[in-house]
């Protein structure tokens, strides 16, 4: 069905399209239609938190509109809604958003256009229980230094943590100025740690502990990562997400939207992406779960990063170029691939690491 539709939807503005497919999704969610159970041998805990199904809708895709129900009839395990930023911002100008088809990939420099905090807390307060966990990611305002930057997520934090099974602390889009200087091992460190602090005020006062995730950039020197596993770690964050979009262009050059400023996502993140995963889980002993994105297209491609050391996985640009069977076809798929090899989910979790982190 999406093979029929694609040429369409690629034939107008990539943002226009994301447009459409977003108001095509909400009348669709309105359609009354028989649960699906997902394969229970992909089901597991983390965090605290089950999840029915290890993959997970990447944040960048629901900016904010909320359109949650959706994305689990569409067969997620899970669904990040952001980034969110405390006050409401257009984002750049457009155009923000260009297709590499040939490379299946993208790249963007939207911006965190978002309505704020208030408004899509307002829109999570609406939606009934969901059959897995919502996580909501968090970004600066633009026109705030990052001086003032723990500010910021404090507020966006204070606003949106009652409505969210877990949050992630976006520090690694390459769109907003200098956002990525918050990951310095220091930065960082002080930043999860106020938050660490406020989201332990709200356990004590609500009984409810909000697992805090942080989600890095794949281009940092091996030394660099360490240094901010490290202090993510000491702070008290709960996990990780490897990895945001990649500056480099490094496979795309002769792509004639290579020139385009932003972060590039899709098949040419994959090895960048992969790599970053694993080196998290090494150098966290494996304790600390990290979630795998950037690149997965295939269930082979999900379970190689399962095997690198995810925990669970996320994907963004291949639904854009494969649709909306994909997080099925990904989960039959991953089933089948641990099955061959005789292993738990839970086993698979890890087993390549050294291979993956060279
Ligand atoms: C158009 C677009 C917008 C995105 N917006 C966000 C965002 O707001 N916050 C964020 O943390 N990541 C954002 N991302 C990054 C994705 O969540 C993901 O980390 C990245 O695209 C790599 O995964 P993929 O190769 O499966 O797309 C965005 C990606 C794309 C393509």
């Amino acid at each position: 069905m999406y093979r029929a539709v694609r040429p369409f939807l690629f034939a107008l503005d990539p943002e226009r399209a994301h447009e459409l497919a977003a108001a095509l999704l909400s009348v669709w969610t309105r359609v009354p239609a028989r649960p699906r159970s997902p394969d229970r041998s992909l089901s597991r805990s983390v965090f605290g938190l089950r999840f029915p199904s290890p993959i997970g809708l990447a944040a960048g895709m629901d900016k904010g509109k909320v359109l949650v129900p959706a994305w689990f009839r569409m067969g997620f395990g899970f669904v990040e809604v952001g980034t969110i930023t405390p006050r409401p911002q257009p984002g750049n100008d457009r155009p923000r958003l260009f297709r590499l088809p040939a490379m299946d990939a993208l790249i963007n420099r939207m911006g965190f256009n978002n309505d704020g905090a208030e408004a899509v807390a307002a829109r999570l307060a609406q939606l009934g229980p969901q059959p897995g966990p919502v996580g909501i990611n968090l970004g600066r305002n633009k026109a705030t230094p990052n001086e003032r930057a723990a500010d910021d997520y404090l507020s966006a934090f204070r606003t949106l943590a009652p409505r969210a099974d877990y949050v992630a602390v976006n520090v690694s889009s390459p769109n907003t100025p200098h956002l990525r200087a918050l990951q310095s091992a220091g930065d960082l460190g002080r930043l999860v740690e106020t938050l660490v602090r406020e989201r332990d005020a709200l356990a004590a006062a609500s009984g409810r502990r909000v697992p805090l995730l942080v989600k890095l950039s794949p281009d940092e020197s091996d030394q660099a990562l360490d240094a901010m596993a490290d202090a993510t770690v000491a702070a008290g964050a709960d996990g990780f997400i490897a990895t945001n979009t990649t500056l480099s262009r490094d496979g795309v050059e002769q792509d004639s939207r290579s020139g385009e400023a932003g972060g590039l996502s899709g098949a040419p993140l994959r090895t960048r992406a992969e790599r970053t995963c694993a080196r998290l889980h090494l150098r966290t002993g494996g304790r600390v779960p990290v979630v795998g994105v950037g690149g997965i297209a295939t269930a082979e491609d999900a379970y190689r990063r399962i095997r690198a050391g995810a925990s669970l996985i996320q994907i963004y640009t291949a639904l854009v170029y494969q649709g909306p069977s994909l997080p099925r076809r990904l989960e039959r798929g991953i089933a089948k691939l641990l099955e061959r090899d005789g292993l738990t989910l839970a086993e698979a979790i890890g087993k390549d690491a050294e291979r993956a982190a060279r």
